[in-house]
């Protein structure tokens, strides 16, 4: 057995047993300290799904003891498991399109899917994002081969109503009082708005930002904040919704949203007044501000 203390200031030490507190202290951040020769004064990550946007590495930076941007560790969680993200968004009073879930361990009651939803639905793994996995099941013979496909990506999944509605997305910033941009509409030029469409064909259209009555519009970035709240965002996210005539629906929250220069999350910004430097700043701002403010203390 190996024990491992950690300290306060984030090092982590080898001793000799959990009683014996003495040994040598090191540091398990790879690129922290003595290699890197910089000071670095906030961590900004920017990654996706798995591993990077579901809070483990937001416990590593807590661990390290170090600010960073964005979300910490039950916020990126929540924003990445769209079975407890839905939770959330449903205890806060948020319009969810009805829904399921499944582990792989249960039996599977087709019968009662195929009795309560309408195809089409939506299978989808609980943990992934950028639309792996997921399958529009048109008529039911899919049905089984999409939750194979599902479960070959996650232990749990869920099946969804699938509606006929227009994409909205409404960009978040903020700590404790967060804002909303404009909203901005995402037309899928495949089927849905699925991987290849996302990263490889890249036909998708944008209209930022969305051609929407003002009432939807405030409506719609009204959700956007209680979603950001309900899932306890910190710094940004991008809130993802379906409109289906007047009715809103929050599918789904991204709390590292795509940033690049031509992403949805920094063009909505763009056009409610806050250019990319701007943006990047008042994050980085934030960041500091959680960090000094809010930050559990060990
Ligand atoms: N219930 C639904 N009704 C209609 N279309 C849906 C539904 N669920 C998903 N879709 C379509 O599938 C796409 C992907 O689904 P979703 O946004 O839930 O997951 P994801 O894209 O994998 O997550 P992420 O956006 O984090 O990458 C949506 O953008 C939409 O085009
Ligand atoms: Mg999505």
């Amino acid at each position: 057995m190996i024990s491992f203390y950690f300290t306060r200031d984030g090092k982590w030490r080898r001793v000799t047993s959990p009683w014996e507190l003495e040994g040598e202290e090191f540091s398990f951040l790879p690129w922290e300290g003595k290699n890197l020769g910089e000071k670095i004064d906030i961590y900004f990550p920017l990654l996706h799904g798995p591993f990077g946007e579901d809070g483990t590495v937001q416990g590593l930076l807590e661990l390290a003891g170090v600010p960073y941007v964005g979300s910490g560790v039950m916020g990126s969680a929540l924003g990445m498991d769209k079975s407890y993200m839905k939770m959330a968004f449903e205890r806060a009073g948020l319009p969810v399109v009805k829904y399921t879930v499944f582990k792989k361990w249960e039996k599977i009651p087709l019968e009662k899917i195929k009795g309560e939803f309408s195809p089409p639905v939506f299978v989808k793994p609980a943990n992934l994002g950028s639309s792996v996995g997921i399958t529009k099941v048109k008529e039911w013979s899919q049905l089984e081969g999409a939750l194979e496909e599902a479960f070959s990506h996650d232990y749990k999944i869920l099946v969804e109503q699938g509606l006929s509605a227009r994409e909205i997305e409404c960009s978040v910033i903020g700590n404790e009082k967060p804002e909303a941009s404009l909203p901005g509409e995402v037309i899928p030029y495949r089927e849905f708005y699925d991987y290849r469409d996302k990263y490889i064909e890249g036909k998708t259209k944008f209209k930022i930002p969305a051609e929407l009555p003002v009432k939807i519009q405030e409506k719609i970035r009204g959700y956007a904040i209680r979603a950001f709240q309900a899932v306890e965002a910190w710094g940004f996210a991008r809130v993802d919704f379906f409109l289906r005539g007047e009715e809103v629906f929050v599918n789904e929250i991204n709390t590292i949203p795509g940033f690049t220069e031509i992403s949805m999350f920094p063009k909505l910004w763009g056009v409610s007044g806050l250019d990319f430097p701007s943006l990047v700043d008042r994050l980085v701002k934030l960041g500091f501000e959680r960090w000094e403010k809010w930050r559990r203390r060990g």
